[in-house]
């Protein structure tokens, strides 16, 4: 039905789901003969029961995959602990807020060509990881909203606290303030600066050591095997307003006196400008439309071509462990 979300399991209506009976070897031989092709003419696949219990053994599997792991999450914007060295937690966003579609790391330069979700403990309700093709949202948003956009760049600004002088919210509230400390991995402000630069992220100090960090990239990017042109950004999720951050997300995030110009992260498009009510309705309404979901059982890992296909995390309670993997 149209404008509503679809339902659990519609994922196996969309993306290839393989059972794999708890046999480990035959998730390895998956990974390294058929994985990356299955990818790149779905965008996504789901393993069920891989007989994964270790999430060491999920490092040395994805390598199957990947030749090159990420291992630190520079300039990230969501808090996230390392399992080990190229293993995350998902996001620790509070799971009392549902965290919309993006490609990951679609803001920086150094964005992973794949990225996986595998899960060790699902919670008692909710936590889905929903996943779009990035094809399915292009048709949901229609031609003439498609052509407005196409060769435009989305500005992305993103605004970090200095952990030194507002320790309490960054401790207390690590969603909303996290610490450029906490995202660059360190005490020192010309590393960060060497960063950035290695980023290319333009970069300003502002009062109170807030960091504010921009990037200028495309809406649509160029799938290389192909040469189709693909909708990869997060001018959605970034976006300060209602229905970017969600009506919970957004009225916590005006409860400590946000605005657009102080927000801990904004979109707009560099031609077209601030995103209208319209545009982010008409982005919304694609989403919930391409859209489609699974529930998370122990054992269970997804592959995702982020290149092809948005992911998001819906609202949860109780315990949830859900370790990604990404590279390329
Ligand atoms: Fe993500």
């Amino acid at each position: 039905m149209k404008g509503v979300p679809m339902q659990d399991n519609s994922f196996a209506e969309r993306f290839p789901v393989h059972a794999m009976r708890g046999d480990a070897t035959a998730v390895r031989e998956y990974l390294r003969t058929t994985a990356r092709a299955e990818l790149l003419e779905h965008g996504a696949v789901l393993l069920r029961d891989t007989g994964l219990t270790e999430t060491g053994e999920l490092e040395s599997m994805s390598r199957e995959l990947m030749s090159t792991l990420y291992e630190a999450y520079t300039g990230g914007v969501v808090p996230r602990s390392n399992h080990s060295r190229y293993v995350f937690s998902s996001t620790e966003l509070n799971g009392l807020f549902n965290l919309k579609l993006h490609n990951e790391m679609a803001y920086q330069r150094n964005y992973p060509r794949y990225i996986t979700f595998f899960c060790e403990t699902p919670s008692r309700w909710g936590g889905q990881t929903p996943i779009a093709h990035e094809s399915d949202i292009q048709r949901e948003l229609g031609g003439e909203f498609g052509a407005r956009i196409a060769g435009d760049n989305v500005v992305y600004t993103r605004r970090y606290l200095s952990r030194d002088r507002h320790p309490s919210r960054v401790r207390r509230f690590p969603s909303m303030f996290v610490s450029w400390q906490d995202s660059f991995g360190t005490e020192d402000r010309a590393e960060v600066e060497t960063k950035c630069a290695e980023l290319e992220l333009k970069f300003e100090w502002s009062a109170e050591e807030t960091l504010e960090v921009r990037s200028v990239l495309p809406v649509f990017r160029t799938l290389p095997e192909t040469g189709r042109e693909v909708f990869f950004n997060q001018v959605l999720t970034q976006n300060f307003s209602r229905g970017g951050l969600g009506t919970a997300g957004y009225a916590a995030h005006r409860l400590f006196g946000f605005s657009t110009a102080s927000a801990p992260r904004h979109s707009a498009f560099e031609r077209e400008g601030e995103l209208t009510s319209a545009d982010v309705a008409t982005l919304n309404r694609a989403y919930t439309r391409a859209e489609v979901s699974f529930r998370w059982r122990r054992g269970d890992w997804m592959l995702v071509d982020n290149l092809q296909a948005m992911h998001a995390r819906r609202r949860f309670l109780g315990e949830r462990s859900i370790w990604v993997v990404m590279g390329e």
